[in-house]
């Protein structure tokens, strides 16, 4: 079982400065909630109750003004500081005694997923008791992600950003782990760009034949929101859903009291918390 989870908040964010000069990345808006509210929702829905986030030591204080202890949405939010973002697999570095004897997932503070069928998927994915697990999706710029090339349904290859095509499936960043991932990520050399690379990680579980995949689908939208036109992409593409259907996308209080994790008593609270805002009437309403 994955009952612990793991989100990368870290990082400068220069390829969207100046907007995070002042403010981390994941605390910048998609549409109308901060972006780290949607992979917080993934991890929720995954039901991982447990969950550290690592940040900036300059951002600390903002992310702890935001998400608090996570008492507000009925799960367990710790923090831990990366002083300099060293790539991804350093999140199980930094995150060993929060892992501890147990498997994790680990979602990436820019990721947004979104469509029904994820749940299910996710759901599956924490019975998982060994090896990784990967999530894969089509994209039209292969060269922007870590790829994965599938034949006879097997994993072939994985790459980190390759130059010359070999696949048009990007590994997403939602990953299932088992515990050898700290053993495994401490092996791990820094790559020409100066960092660990989860693509290397990965390629280690797939050397043990560890490794396993399922795709998203075109049922479900998946997006790195790490640049600026990614990141408006998925601001318009959550306010159209939400206008349309009257539903929001990554109402964690929904999630959460959806559950049972959470008392009417705390959504109360939480409407006192946010203020006067949109949020806080939908909070009413459900
Ligand atoms: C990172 C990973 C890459 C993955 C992507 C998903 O890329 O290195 O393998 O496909 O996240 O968002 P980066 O955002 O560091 O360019």
């Amino acid at each position: 079982m994955v009952k612990k989870g793991i989100i990368l908040a870290g990082g400068s964010g220069t390829r969207l400065s100046p907007l995070t000069k002042a403010v981390n990345k994941q605390l910048l808006p998609i549409y109308d909630k901060p972006l780290i509210f949607y992979p917080l929702s993934i991890l929720m829905l995954a039901n991982i109750r447990d969950i550290l986030i690592i940040v900036n030591p300059d951002q600390l204080k903002n992310f702890k003004n935001l998400l608090g202890d996570g008492r507000r949405y009925g799960i367990k939010i710790k923090y831990k500081v990366q002083n300099k973002p060293k790539g991804l697999p350093e999140a199980f570095i930094l995150g060993k005694n929060f892992i501890k004897k147990e498997n994790v997932a680990l979602i990436l503070g820019d990721n947004f997923f979104y469509g029904q069928s994820l749940t299910s998927k996710l759901e599956k994915s924490l019975t998982h008791k060994s090896g990784a697990r990967i999530f894969l999706k089509k994209v039209n710029k292969p060269e922007n992600y870590g790829i994965a090339k599938i034949k006879k349904n097997q994993i072939e290859k994985i790459v980190e950003k390759p130059r010359k095509f070999i696949s048009d499936y990007a590994i997403t960043g939602l990953y299932f782990f088992d515990n050898n991932v700290y053993k495994y990520a401490k092996t791990l050399k820094s790559s020409k760009r100066g960092e660990l690379e989860i693509t290397d990680l990965l390629n280690i579980y797939k050397k043990n034949k560890k490794l396993r995949f399922e795709h998203i689908g075109r049922g479900a939208v998946w997006s790195d929101a790490g640049k600026i036109d990614d990141m408006t992409n998925v601001s318009s593409f959550v306010q159209s859903v939400e206008k349309v259907q009257g539903i929001k996308i990554a109402c964690l209080e929904e999630i959460s009291l959806f559950k049972k994790w959470i008392s009417n008593k705390i959504i109360s609270k939480n409407i006192k918390f946010y203020g006067n805002c949109e949020y806080s009437n939908y909070l009413k309403r459900i």
